[in-house]
Formats: C-alpha cells, structure tokens, sequence
C-alpha cells in the first residue's frame, strides 16, 4: 500500500479547468489558496481533449494548468482520465456501446457510456493511462491518482454480445464445468437446464421471473468486470508511478450493484463520495451511515471524502440548498467519523453542461457568497484540526452489510416486495445515531470480537463460515440481533432447509415455520404496545424466551422478539417491521445488555465521536439542535466556537472539536479507560 497522508487533512475539490479560459486559472488558484484548498482532482472528464484523436494526444494545457498548481501549492489528485469515452470511440466502434436488458444501445451524448466488458475500451482506455501515467509520473503537483470516476455509476450493467461471452468466461471459472452450473442455478426448474455453454445468456428482459441464481451471478459478474477496469487501470499506474492510487465509490447513496468490500483491496486509500438526500429531513443520519459504511468498507483505517456538494446537487427532483452552517456540520461530521480529507464536487460552478446548475466552492454569483465564505471557514478549520490526521474512530457496535446480501433480498419473486435490504439497517443504525452511539458498518467476515453488540439487518443471504462466526462471537459473551428475512438462503440463493432462519436457527433458538407477510399498509399490535408492518412470521421458540407477541394480525400470540442465551452471550430475533419507537426501545435494551454506550452522553441530534490514536483523543460534537447544549468534557477546544472551560458549551448548529486533556488508553482495543 502507498501512503497517502499528507500533514493535516486534505481539502479540495474537483477540479474542472479546461471548461474555462486560461485566465480564470489564475484567479482560480488565487481563490484556492485563500480557502486553504491543497488537493485537487483534475482532469477526470479530460479524455475527448487530452487524445483528440486515435494515439494522438494533446498535454499543453494540463502541463499548464499542473505547472501553476504546484506553483500555488496546491496538490494534484490527477484522474486516468478514462471516465467518459471520447465520441470518436463509439463512432469508430460503436460495438464498444452498453446495452440494456432489452436490447436497447446507451448512445453517447452523456458519460460513462460504454460496455465494461468491451476489450476495444479496455484497450484503449489503458493506452490513455499510459500516456498519462508516463507524462505525469514526476510532476511535482501530482500528490494522488484517481482511476477513472466513479466505476459503473451509469453502466454498471451490460447485456451486449460481448458482455455475454465474458459472462460465460466467468461463469466457468466460477464452474468449471456445466453440471456446477445447473446445480447452482437449480436448472430442474421450468425446463432450464444447459447442455451448451453457448446457451447461457446474460438475464435479459425475460418472459417473467429470469433464474434468481442467473440475476445474482450476473450482479456478482458485473461488479467484477467493473473491479476489472480498476485493476487494470492500477496496474499500469503501479509499473509507472509511484503516489497512492484510488478511485471514488458511491457508499451510502443507494447505489448497490458494487461489492466495495471486495473492492477496498484494490487502492491504497478508501474514497468516497456522498451526497445528501434532499427530500430527507434529516439527512445528517444517512450522512453518518455513510460514513460509517466507508470506515468499515476501509477497515477502521482513516479515509477520503472525495466528493459532496457545498450546497445543492443538480440530480435530484427538487435540488435544496444548505442552510448557513449546513455544509461545515455535514464536512466536519465526516471528519469525526474517519475522513482524512474532504473535498467536493466541484471546484467552479459549471457555465454549460448537465451540471451548470450543481453548487461549487466558487459559486456561478462568485467568491463573494455565503458559500464561498463557509468555504474558507471550513479551510480554516480543517487546518485547526490538522492533528488528528491518522486517528481511528471509537466504536462499540458492528452492524453487518453484505451486497451480495442485498443484490439476493431484493431480487424479484419473493414474499414481500415491501421487504428492502436497507430498510432495517436505516433503522437500526438511526436508532444508534439518535443513542449517540458510533457503529462499524462491517462485512460479516470481519472480526466482531472487539465489538459489545453486533447487529445482523435482512442478512437473507449468509455464507456458513459468516453465520458460524456469529455463533462463535455470541458464546464468547457477545450481544447480537438478527432481524426478519435474514439467513435464508446460502450463497447459491438456495433456501436453508429445515424452518427459518435457517443459517441462524439454532443461534437463535426458533423455527419459523411460514411467512405471514402484512398487506400494503396494514400494521399489527405487539403485547408490549408497539406497533408493526410489513411482516409476520409464524415463529416457534427453540429455547428462546418470548419478549414479545402480536396482539392481533394474521398470528395473535405468536412471539415476535424473542432473547436466546448462547453460551456467555445473547442472541435476539426481530420477526417483524417494528415502529420507529419500538426501534429505539429495542437498541436501548440492548445497548444496556450489551455495555456498549456513546463516548459522552449528550441529547438527541446532538451527534458526538471520538477518534483516537496513541494515547490522545479528540471528541467531536456535531450539534445539530437549535439548542445550545453542555456537555461533561474538558480538554482543548481546536475551533475556538465553543468554550471548554469546566464544560464544553456547543451553541446551536455549531460544531467543537476538543483534544480530550484526561488522557485515555485503549482497554480492550476499544472502549477507553481513563487514567
Ligand atoms: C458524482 C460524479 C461527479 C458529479 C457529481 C454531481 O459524484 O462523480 O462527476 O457528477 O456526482 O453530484
């Protein structure tokens, strides 16, 4: 792994410069330097100017533009550039073009439109690296690489010819032989069965339901031809350069047809780009469970901001503007939860194009803003707060996420089409951020025993060797919970025999024995007082004790929270879609069962993270209430907004940053113990 810290936390953008004449540079880097901005992603959509044409390729002005970046100090995060195809590709070769399901061509006149299995783009796209890898090796200002952007954010899936024989090329290194093949896709099924690797397609627009073993491997396939592009690209860059290289993936934002857990192995630092939800009131939450995906796609180990908007997006229905103060809680709460640099999309506001109407550092009204002022703002704290570069965030909880999990929950022809893989994990993980308490969101191979409480959401696909290690941590003496639609099937999308859940059964000690999906709308009552939708289940207690019964719906008296002792540990099971309410009161229990707590009990909205490294720790408070709020810290506060004199007072909106002065050391790896 290169390394890729710099001395503080690196604050950026991407960086567009050829939409705009030389003299704009000048003042761009002006601007840049008076925001304190010292890393920049250039050249990302630079393709169709920097090869205009077949092997002829044209550096003047990216030689320019680097040349005055280093001349301002300010670090090249520099793209492969191999992105968006030029228009020339598709034209020379328009069998380099994706297609959809059904057959129809995605034309150029956008980005990213080309098959990732076409050997045409690989081949050129590798000799653009080359030429740019080889050019640029040595350039002073390049301090990063970025393979192309964004990998399958558009073209994720193709169903062409050519995608189909690489299809069946991974199919058989998967396989093997047919026999394998028509096992793992339970071919007896509607007379399925291949005789032919000619006849296995990818699962294009079908008569009804396509082979759900079909769909998932071909999920699994397009998520690696994509991993494919990323490798490729790196080796080139690894035989030529010798920074850190990396590419942004999309955690967090609903994107799920890439498996970046498999993917984190392929760069030297984990990237991310996030962008808030408009229509979601609280957006800070989905910002935090991105954030915390990230950290475990990364495995604890600091990470990078790559991407977020200083305000609006251009891409949703109804594009909101941040409200003052907005951006830096959103900047600096990714900080609190692991970032080692943030940067945004983009630099400039675009003056034409797609996205003229996405928000920048310098706004289209310019640097005289409120915008471009919480910019500097933001620059200026990130310098503040340069110390804690390198620092590891405190958690108690592991929540699991697996995408192939996901991919397999969401597929069609099942129960209920009101049951979502993300659903619960929301819930969950929102339950914790309302408790204040940090979470890892993990793959369920990761090593949970440091953790006090694992939490298992709609794990409805899970591998043996993951539902064993699960068993073992709650022996050890762990707190887990599992919830409805979890271990049902194994990786094959094969139903786990015997009663559900299956691969959970015994660690769970019940037996399903049918599934009583709730109609649209409909919600249940539990002999607790809470309430319940979208799911029932006809559940049998096998040594669990019941927590709690449905009071009426389609199984009056059934259990649905159920508590099993295993060995030093506990397992609970969730069989049903509990209230917002119900939710909260459930993770307080196990919270309390579990000993895992937030690092300084602080009221709700007011988000507080501790990262550590050594024997130092920092605590940041993110106060989203109107309210001022006190809380029990004392140490040095790095942002000069709050006073940390007996207490540390965080006036509404407004984030502190405190070098906690009570030194703590790591008891059992994790929760601190103050000396
Ligand atoms: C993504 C892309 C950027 C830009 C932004 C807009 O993150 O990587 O090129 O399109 O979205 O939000």
């Amino acid at each position: 792994m290169r390394s890729w810290q710099g001395d503080g936390i690196w604050f950026g953008a991407d960086y567009n410069p050829e939409q705009w004449p030389e003299s704009t540079w000048v003042e761009d880097v002006e601007l840049m330097r008076r925001a304190g901005v010292d890393l920049v992603s250039v050249g990302i959509f630079s393709w169709a100017l920097l090869e205009p044409a077949p092997g002829r390729f044209e550096f003047g002005w990216l030689d320019r533009s680097l040349d005055l970046l280093h001349a301002g100090g300010i670090g090249v995060d520099l793209a492969t550039a191999t992105a968006s195809p030029p228009p020339w590709l598709a034209h020379r070769h328009p069998e380099t073009l994706p297609r959809r399901a059904d057959g129809a061509i995605l034309w150029p006149g956008g980005r990213q439109a080309y098959c990732p299995s076409s050997p045409v783009f690989r081949e050129r796209s590798l000799a653009l690296v080359e030429a740019v890898a080889t050019r640029y090796a040595d350039h002073p200002a390049v301090v990063m690489w970025h393979v192309s952007n964004e990998l399958g954010c558009h073209n994720v899936h193709c169903y062409c010819d050519v995608s189909a024989e690489a299809f069946r090329g991974w199919l058989r290194d998967r396989y093997g032989d047919l026999d394998a093949l028509n096992d793992a896709w339970g071919t007896a099924f509607w007379s399925q069965r291949y005789h032919d690797w000619a006849e296995v397609v990818p699962p294009r627009t079908a008569p009804t339901f396509a082979n759900p073993t079909q769909q998932l491997d071909f999920l699994r396939f397009s998520s690696d031809e994509q991993r494919a592009q990323l490798r490729a690209e790196r080796a080139v860059l690894e035989r030529l350069t010798r920074q850190p290289i990396t590419t942004n993936f999309m955690i967090g934002t609903g994107i799920k047809y890439l498996d970046y857990h498999s993917w984190a192995a392929d760069v030297d630092v984990v990237a991310n780009d996030h962008y808030l939800t408009a229509a979601d009131p609280q957006p800070q939450v989905n910002l935090a469970l991105a954030a915390d995906h990230t950290r475990g796609v990364a495995g604890g180990a600091p990470w990078l901001l790559m991407e977020h908007s200083t305000s609006a997006v251009n891409w949703q229905p109804r594009n909101v503007a941040k409200t003052p103060g907005q951006l830096r809680r959103n900047s600096l709460a990714h900080v609190a939860r692991g970032a080692d640099g943030v940067l945004f999309f983009q630099w400039r506001a675009s003056r034409a194009g797609a996205e003229k109407f996405h928000s920048a550092l310098v706004p289209h009204a310019g640097p005289e803003t409120k915008v471009f002022r919480e910019v500097c703002r933001l620059g200026a704290d990130l310098k503040a707060i340069a110390e804690v570069r390198g620092s590891r965030v405190d958690a108690d909880v592991a929540i699991l996420f697996d995408y192939e999990a996901w991919w397999g929950a969401e597929l069609d022809s099942h129960p209920s089409v009101d049951v979502t893989y993300t659903d619960r994990l929301a819930a969950l993980h929102g339950a914790l951020w309302r408790a204040g308490v940090t979470a890892d969101v993990v793959h369920p191979s990761t090593d949970l025993s440091a953790y006090k409480l694992v939490l298992a959401p709609t794990l409805y696909l899970v591998r043996d060797a993951d539902a064993a290690a699960l068993r073992a941590y709650v022996e050890a003496g762990g707190t887990a919970l599992v919830t409805y639609f979890s271990g049902i099937v194994d990786e094959h999308d094969h139903v786990r025999l015997g009663g559900y859940p299956g691969a959970f059964r015994e660690l769970l000690g019940i037996r399903t024995e049918e599934f009583f999906p709730l109609r649209a709308g409909e919600r249940v009552r539990l002999d607790d007082g809470a309430t319940a939708d979208v799911w029932t289940e006809w559940l049998h207690p096998e040594g669990a004790e019941v927590l709690a019964a449905y009071a009426d719906g389609p199984l009056p008296g059934v259990p649905a929270l159920t508590r099993h002792r295993v060995g030093a540990g506990a397992a609970w099971y969730a069989g049903t879609r509990l209230d917002d309410a119900a939710t909260d009161r459930l993770v307080a229990r196990l919270l309390a069962e579990s000993g895992a707590r937030p690092p300084v009990a602080a009221p709700t909205g007011v988000e507080v993270v501790r990262r550590r490294r050594d024997d130092r720790s920092w605590l940041f408070v993110v106060n989203h209430t109107d309210g001022e709020v006190r809380l029990p810290v004392t140490g040095t506060e790095l942002l000069g907004g709050a006073s940390c004199d007996g207490g540390l007072v965080v006036p509404p909106g407004e984030v502190a940053v405190v070098r906690e002065e009570v030194r703590c050391s790591p008891s059992n790896g994790r929760a601190p113990s103050w000396t």
